[in-house]
């Protein structure tokens, strides 16, 4: 089977895109990579992120592989916290004080719509490619909920009451920013297997 590096550690984010992309590709971790250091996230959009990650990983390795940055964008904030969502109240990345943050930068403000987006970027033959997934929504004043992580207690999608942090992993999934990048990928990869398949 055809191997892929996925530029993460987080064995949840892995087994969830390998259940998707039922056994076209067999992923690897960094870690199964030789890859223990910190990969620099230095760019200013998720984009940049996005390929600098896949970018090292390649320069390295020489295998196909993608990484992905995810972002909660706020319009009242300008695209805050955006770029910055894991250390928007510090290096520390700790949710519960973003969180916080975040409501005190939204407190009396009107306007709630913002959106979680999510880049991934693919280097497969040596070629890169990006693929965007987002999820409109409006950020309550409150927090609400247990499930999920990060700014999930805030967030209410589009379409539904109930914040992300009041869903169960599943229907978050189906319809989250990370959910659709991850079934761009997917398409994308699954018709590249088969082009590679009727070809040889
Ligand atoms: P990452 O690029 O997936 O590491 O995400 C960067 C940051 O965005 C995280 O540290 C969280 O603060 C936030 N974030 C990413 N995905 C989600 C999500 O699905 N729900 C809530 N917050 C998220």
């Amino acid at each position: 089977m055809k191997e892929l590096i996925f530029a993460t550690n987080n064995a949840h984010k892995l087994g969830e895109v390998q259940a998707l992309l039922e056994g076209a590709f067999e992923l690897k971790t960094l870690r199964e990579c030789g890859i223990t250091e910190d990969i620099p996230e230095t760019a200013e959009t998720l984009e940049g992120n996005a390929l600098q990650k896949a970018r090292y990983v390649y320069e390295r390795t020489g295998a196909d592989c993608f990484a992905d940055d995810t972002g909660l964008e706020v319009d009242a904030l300008g695209g805050a916290p955006g770029v910055r969502s894991a250390r928007y109240a510090g290096d520390a990345h700790d949710f519960a004080a973003n969180n916080a943050l975040l409501l005190k930068n939204l407190e009396g403000e009107e306007n709630r719509s913002a959106h979680f987006r999510t880049v991934i970027a693919l280097i497969l033959g040596g070629k890169e490619y990006l693929f965007e997934g987002k999820v409109e929504g409006s950020i309550i004043d409150h927090m609400s909920g247990t499930e999920g992580f990060g700014y999930d207690p805030m967030f209410v999608p589009e379409g539904d009451m109930r914040t992300f942090a009041e869903m169960s992993a599943d229907e978050k999934n189906a319809i989250s920013h990370r959910g659709r990048a991850v079934a761009k990928l997917v398409e994308f990869l699954q018709t590249e297997n088969g082009k590679v398949k009727t070809e040889n």
